[in-house]
């Protein structure tokens, strides 16, 4: 069905083919067509469910941060078969984002650049529809960035405003310091700063809080962020955002746009980053990367992520990636002799 659909999506401009995906589920965010939906898409099973950071997840397979900015569409994203829905990234202002175009495809390297820079409905806005519409009853995570107008030394009072807009009503509570479109934004990925947001943050009283990483820090700053988390008593590591790094491998002329490259070229440094993390913590971790297929999100489960997220493979792959990931991983489960998702989670560190 997709491969039909796919060329035409293809033929417009990326955003307006995410919008009108967007729009599309959105009309049908309702009976019977949740339903529908969800007998054709949910995959069933208990070796699938996960317990992470204070959250039962039906199955390892979320979406990914930037899919659902305004959190307009979580419950059709549940019924496509997703074990968990991130929303956002949410900043304290409405904003508008980077003048368009800001998404582009890489269709050679199933891959996108994107510098969108946080366009969101903002943190009012998105907390009371967070707290006025029906949720799904898979876990909705929320993904807050700062604004682009606070100095970075108000950072952690930017993202304790949006905390407390969306209190209650996520799941989890990631701060995303890592999207490399709003200016200065990565520097607060460095100890003292961090420790500023989290400290603001759990003042507050956000529980679970989570932290997502760039791929493009040093090993060390991430070995530092890392034992951070830990001693501030954090819940999870998501590892990774998008990369501004453009490795030689990458054909499209698309690689030459400024922005956030997502997808296949980023799976690998994705899946190492994932290890490298989990052979320091015990802290769960989110792998996020060019998930694309069962085998892509087994390896990054083996390498140490207790769930996996994806966004660039929705856009390859389609609207039943999440079921055939699920299905595929119930026989590479049996393959290799696991009883469940939870036992694979770092069998190969
Ligand atoms: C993103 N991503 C992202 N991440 C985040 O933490 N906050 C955000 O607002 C966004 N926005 C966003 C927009 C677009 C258009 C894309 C493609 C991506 C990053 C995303 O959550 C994920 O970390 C990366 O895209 C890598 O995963 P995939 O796409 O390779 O599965």
């Amino acid at each position: 069905m997709y491969r039909a659909v796919k060329p035409l999506l293809f033929a417009l401009p990326p955003e307006t083919a995410h919008n009108t995906i967007h729009t599309l589920l959105r009309a049908g965010q309702r009976e019977p067509v949740l339903s529908l939906l969800d007998d054709q898409c949910c995959v069933r099973d208990d070796r699938l469910r996960v317990e992470a950071f204070d959250n039962e997840f039906p199955n390892p397979v979320g979406v990914a941060a930037g899919f659902d900015k305004n959190a307009q569409i979580p419950r059709a994203l549940a019924a496509l078969g997703f074990g968990h829905v991130e929303v956002g990234g949410v900043t304290a202002k409405r904003q508008p984002g980077n003048p368009r175009p800001r998404m582009f495809r890489l269709k050679e390297d199933e891959a996108i650049v994107n510098r969108m820079g946080f366009n969101n409905h903002g943190a009012d806005v998105i907390g009371r529809r967070l707290h006025e519409e029906p949720l799904p009853d898979v876990p909705v995570g929320v993904n807050i960035g700062k604004s682009k107008d606070a100095p970075l030394e108000d950072a952690a009072a930017d993202y304790r405003y949006t905390y407390e807009r969306v209190a209650g009503a996520g799941d989890y509570f990631v701060v995303n310091v890592s999207s490399p479109n709003t200016p200065g934004l990565r520097d607060l990925q460095h100890r003292d700063n961090l420790a500023v947001i989290f400290e603001a943050l759990q003042d507050a009283g956000a529980s679970p809080l989570l932290v997502k990483f760039s791929p493009d820090l040093s090993r060390d700053a991430i070995a530092d962020g890392v034992a951070l988390a830990e001693e501030l008593g954090l819940d999870g590591i998501i590892a990774t955002n998008t990369t501004t790094e453009r490795p030689d491998s990458l054909l499209s002329p698309n690689a030459a746009e400024s922005g956030g490259l997502s997808g296949k070229p980023l799976e690998d440094t994705a899946t190492d980053l994932v290890a490298f993390v989990a052979e320091r913590t015990d802290l769960p971790v989110v792998g996020v990367g060019g998930v694309f297929t069962a085998e892509d999100a087994y390896e990054k489960i083996r390498a140490g992520a207790s769930v996996v997220q994806l966004y660039t493979g929705l856009v390859y792959r389609g609207p039943t990636i999440a079921r055939d990931i699920n299905r595929g991983l119930l026989d590479l489960l049996e393959r290799d002799g696991f009883d469940s998702v939870a036992d694979a989670v770092g069998a190969d560190i």
